[in-house]
């Protein structure tokens, strides 16, 4: 069954029980697996470089309050799903052997990101092969991560680092967008409406969407011919489902042809007047009344003790736009490229913006 189909409320009574106590059984095993990880992770990895600006004196957040943060984010997102806004997620209990295999690869890989980070090598994609091919922002090993986004193992790595990264808490953040997006199916039909997720990835939030909305039309697109390849299989089981390799800063849509625009943590990673035009071409393609559901990291302030975080982040990893992205003026960026801000809100270590072209 589908939220486009089912029971409102289809958790509650006997069977909503063993949900409930099943989601919160999988999310306590998943956050103690990721942040074993992650734990291992920071004794295995270089101590982040500071800039030269000095933090002494900085108080980071502790440990026990973002795991509190985090189980506020999956307590949230058992409320949507009990609530019916949305169908528990639809991997929740992973194959483990293939949870082990993913473990054996990250590990393995982790060794080359480590050497990346230690010596500060982020372009190494910058390539004769790639140059011209990519805008030069895009030719990065973002996270210092192994080929940046070009190659299959990339591809097969990107969502176990991510998980990592927010100790299993990255697919429950997607999902917070699921509550809009069922909002915006109030004034249009699931059947007639077309979907483009921006710089899809290899799908993630696609696959929350189809599995909620199969009979959506969802297109896909990104830069990335190999993280097509794996959104492929991701979204292998459903129907009406397109992918298309392509830059946003030129979609592959007509002017006002579609209804619902999604964006998922793209933003920090192109610079200033990127995102800029990233905006304009999405309030192009969206018909008027059209939805952009929006998601990134936080910004400064949006929960200012973990400002400090925001700033050691770009530090550890490989982020060279992040810096000015926390800073930038989202609101501000929207309107000026046509759009009203609806709805911005914080969950764990996303903002989430809700936007109606005018
Ligand atoms: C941090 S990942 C996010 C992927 C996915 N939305 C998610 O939720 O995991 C950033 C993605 O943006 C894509 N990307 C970066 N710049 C792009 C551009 N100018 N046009 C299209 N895709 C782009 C990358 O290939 C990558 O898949």
């Amino acid at each position: 069954m589908s939220a486009e189909t089912s029971d409102p409320n289809p958790t509650r009574g006997v069977m909503g029980s063993i949900d409930r106590l099943s989601y919160r059984l999988a999310q306590t095993v998943r956050t103690g697996w990721f942040a074993g990880h992650y734990a291992l992770t920071a004794r295995l990895s270089p101590p982040p470089r500071r800039d030269g600006s000095g933090d002494g004196g900085v108080i980071l957040p502790s440990w026990q309050t973002v795991n509190d943060d985090l189980k506020a984010l999956f307590d949230r997102d058992w409320t949507n799903i009990e609530s019916g806004l949305y169908r528990p997620p639809h991997d929740m209990w992973p194959n483990p052997l293939a949870v082990l295999r993913q473990s054996a690869r990250y590990f393995d890989d982790l060794g080359q990101v480590n050497d990346r980070k230690r010596d500060r090598r982020g372009q190494e994609v910058f390539t004769p092969e790639h140059r011209g091919r990519y805008p030069r922002y895009y030719l990065q090993n973002f996270h210092y991560q192994s080929d940046g986004y070009l190659s299959h193992d990339s591809a097969t790595l990107y969502d176990y680092q991510v998980e990592v990264l927010f100790t299993g808490g990255a697919d429950a953040m997607r999902r917070q967008l699921l509550a809009p997006l069922r909002d915006a199916f109030a004034d249009r039909r699931i059947r007639d409406a077309h979907l483009l997720d921006v710089a899809c990835g290899t799908g993630r939030f696609l696959s929350f969407v189809k599995d909620n909305y199969p009979r959506l039309r969802v297109t896909g697109m990104d830069l990335s011919a190999p993280y097509l390849v794996r959104a492929r299989r991701t979204l292998r089981h459903w129907s009406r489902s397109h992918l298309a390799v392509g830059n946003a800063e030129a979609l592959p849509a007509a002017d006002g042809s579609i209804d619902i625009a999604t964006c998922v943590f793209l933003f920090h990673e192109v610079p200033n007047a990127v995102r800029r035009r990233i905006a304009a071409e999405i309030a192009r393609i969206l018909k008027p009344n059209g939805m952009l559901l929006f998601m990134d990291s936080i910004q400064y302030g949006d929960r200012p003790d973990y400002d400090p975080l925001l700033d050691r982040f770009p530090q550890a990893m490989h982020e060279p736009y992040y810096a000015d992205y926390v800073r930038d003026d989202l609101s501000g960026l929207f309107r000026d490229a046509g759009f009203a801000v609806e709805k911005v809100e914080r969950v764990f270590f996303a903002r989430m913006m809700v936007l109606r072209r005018l």
